[in-house]
């Protein structure tokens, strides 16, 4: 067997990998979070989502890696760049960003064959209050769901985490879209629900590598998919935000793979 290849499967089809991927993750990882780094210092009003995503894309060509999301299921860009109502799978375009307006970034790239996913928000000016609030929500509750993460619990607990926290601050989780398994390949079983409850779902083993996502809107949860085929929006028209880390389990507990190497995950207000 040579590295990479899962060491063995659940019977749910989770892959199990080694202790030695876990470098491979890391480099893809951290490259996914540099670039989203980089990124800060170019949102402000008057930027459009179209510049935004070019530099992200030449930023993926310059480090040598590729991008996962160009040609996957037929979309064309290196981000997706969701804005305000959007609450993911924004296409990027020529349309200006405006004061105020909210907004997430989310970059996969591929490092040695290895995956790194995550996403985080982003201002343009002058925050509101309620979306200050929403974006600090969202945030936490990632890491709600980050602190589940350990060998023995279950991917109900970590929904059960996210969900609990964000319903008691009046706010709601998104159904419709989730976390994946990752690694070698984008998407992978289980999906990694925000939602559930406690002691329910398969068991979290060391060695497994997934996503944690949380879209969380300030209205009602319900989306719909735009014509486009791929932008998804709150029905109700409320702001939606998300943040996303990739992660393995240890034998203990969690490794974070998309930490921001400037520290700059969360938006400064
Ligand atoms: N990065 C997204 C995720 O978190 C997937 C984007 S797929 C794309 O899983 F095709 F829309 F880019
Ligand atoms: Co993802
Ligand atoms: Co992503």
């Amino acid at each position: 067997m040579t590295t990479g290849d899962p060491q063995s499967k659940t019977r749910d089809g989770i892959s199990l990998f080694s202790p030695v991927d876990f470098a491979g993750m890391h480099k893809a990882g951290a490259l996914a979070a540099q670039i989203l780094d980089e990124i800060c210092d170019l949102v402000e009003p008057g930027q459009t989502t179209g510049v935004l995503n070019e530099a992200i894309e030449a930023k993926v060509n310059a480090a040598g890696a590729t991008s996962a999301t160009i040609g996957y299921r037929g979309y064309q860009h290196a981000s997706c760049i969701s804005v305000n109502h959007v609450v993911c799978h924004g296409i990027p375009s020529d349309k200006k960003l405006k004061d105020g307006d909210i907004l997430n970034i989310d970059v996969t790239v591929i490092v040695d064959g290895w995956y790194g996913d995550t996403s985080r928000m982003y201002v343009a000016g002058q925050l509101s209050r309620k979306a200050e609030r929403l974006i600090q929500v969202t945030h936490d509750s990632l890491f709600k769901g980050i602190e589940a993460v350990k060998p023995g619990n279950t991917f109900g607990d970590i929904g059960y985490a996210i969900q609990s926290y964000v319903e008691a601050q009046r706010m709601s989780v998104v159904r419709d879209f989730c976390g994946h398994g990752l690694g070698r390949v984008f998407h992978s079983p289980p999906n990694v629900l925000h939602f559930g409850r406690p002691g329910t779902g398969a068991v979290l083993e060391e060695g497994m590598f997934f996503t944690i996502e949380p879209m969380v809107n300030l209205g009602r949860p319900e989306t719909k998919v735009l014509a486009d085929d791929w932008t998804a929006v709150t029905r109700d028209k409320s702001l939606s935000a998300q943040f996303e880390h990739s992660v393995g389990v240890t034998a203990t507990g969690v490794d974070i793979f998309t930490l921001s190497p400037a520290d700059r995950f969360h938006p400064t207000f």
